[in-house]
């Protein structure tokens, strides 16, 4: 488990090589580079080191190359010349993967309920100023006051439609709700919808439970088929910050139950730089550091 993964090779002296320690790997880490460098193949390298040890891995994969670990590599003579030059025997094998997709196409479908993703990630796809947001969290107050589920986007736009009716009343009991926030939620509910986002909430929503598989020893990789999702960068952004938080709180609960000693959750390389040939590795920002050893891998 705690061996260390072999991320790169330079030569065939052991200086040469360059390893992750997965005791440290719950920390923050961007692997940056000039086009055709090998973020992708870092990656693909770290996912395969953490899975190889019965650690489950989460990917985002936004040009669809990453689906590549899935099958055993071999037979190409220049790749077995430079490893006969870098002193490695490879060993070629796949590793399980399951493929997800908000839009249900490429893999199994992910959503969410509109309870579940709440008020203040649903007011940062929608892109509300500080008091549209205070409307939309009334909203939800007054959904949850009085027993109506928020499943889809057209629950949710059926409640607005209901608070913006009964305005003065519930401005009497919640504080100020204007015509003006209510219609701008609504115009960015149509906006979403026309986006897809339609297709992000709704039920059955995902079961977290379900990225926490292995395979034969193997930690499976969840890759989120995200070519499309990207276009819609709000909807991406949010959604990953939503699945980032439930995560998190599942290896939170996980932890305290002891039942499960590590996690990996990888993003793609989010920068890179021609003047940054290399591979960077900083220290977590403290806000996703669980500081329990053995829980690893938080590559944003
Ligand atoms: N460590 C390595 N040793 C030898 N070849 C490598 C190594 N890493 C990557 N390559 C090869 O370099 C090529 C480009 O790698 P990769 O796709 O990972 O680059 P990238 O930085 O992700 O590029 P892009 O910015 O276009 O996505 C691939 O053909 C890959 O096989
Ligand atoms: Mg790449």
């Amino acid at each position: 488990m705690t061996e260390p993964i072999l991320v790169a090779k330079k030569d065939a002296t052991p200086n040469g090589e360059f390893y992750l320690l997965p005791q440290m790997s719950n920390r923050h880490g961007v692997i940056t580079g000039a086009t055709g460098t090998g973020k992708t193949v870092t990656l693909q390298r770290l996912a395969e080191g953490f899975s190889s040890r019965g650690v489950p891995v989460f990917m985002a994969d936004i040009k669809g190359d990453l689906t590549g670990c899935t099958q055993a590599g071999g037979g190409n003579p220049k790749i077995d010349a430079r490893n006969t030059q870098l002193g490695i025997t490879p060993v070629f094998e796949g590793f399980p993967a399951t493929v997800w997709d908000v839009f249900g196409k490429q893999g199994h479908p992910l959503r969410a309920t509109v309870s579940e993703m709440g008020p203040l990630l649903i007011a940062r796809l929608l892109q509300l100023n500080d008091t549209q947001e205070g409307v939309l969290s009334i909203a939800f107050k007054y959904a949850d006051d009085n027993g109506l589920m928020l499943i889809d986007l057209k629950d949710l736009q059926s409640l607005m439609m209901h608070v913006g009716e009964n305005a003065d009343q519930l401005t009497l009991q919640y504080g100020n709700v204007s015509a003006a926030s209510v219609g701008a939620i609504q115009r960015g509910l149509l906006q979403i919808d026309e986006q897809g986002g339609d297709l992000l909430f709704g039920e059955p929503a995902v079961k977290l439970d379900d990225f926490m598989q292995s395979s034969g020893g193997k930690g499976v990789l969840n890759l989120l088929a995200a070519d499309q999702l990207i276009q819609a960068a709000k909807l991406y952004s949010t959604f990953l910050l939503w699945l980032l938080s439930e995560l998190l709180n599942l290896a939170r609960r996980r932890v305290i139950w002891k039942s499960l000693s590590s996690y990996s959750f990888l993003t793609r390389p989010i920068s890179f730089s021609p003047m940054h040939r290399r591979l960077w590795w900083t220290r977590s920002n403290r806000s996703f550091d669980l500081s329990v050893p053995r829980v690893s891998a938080f590559i944003l």
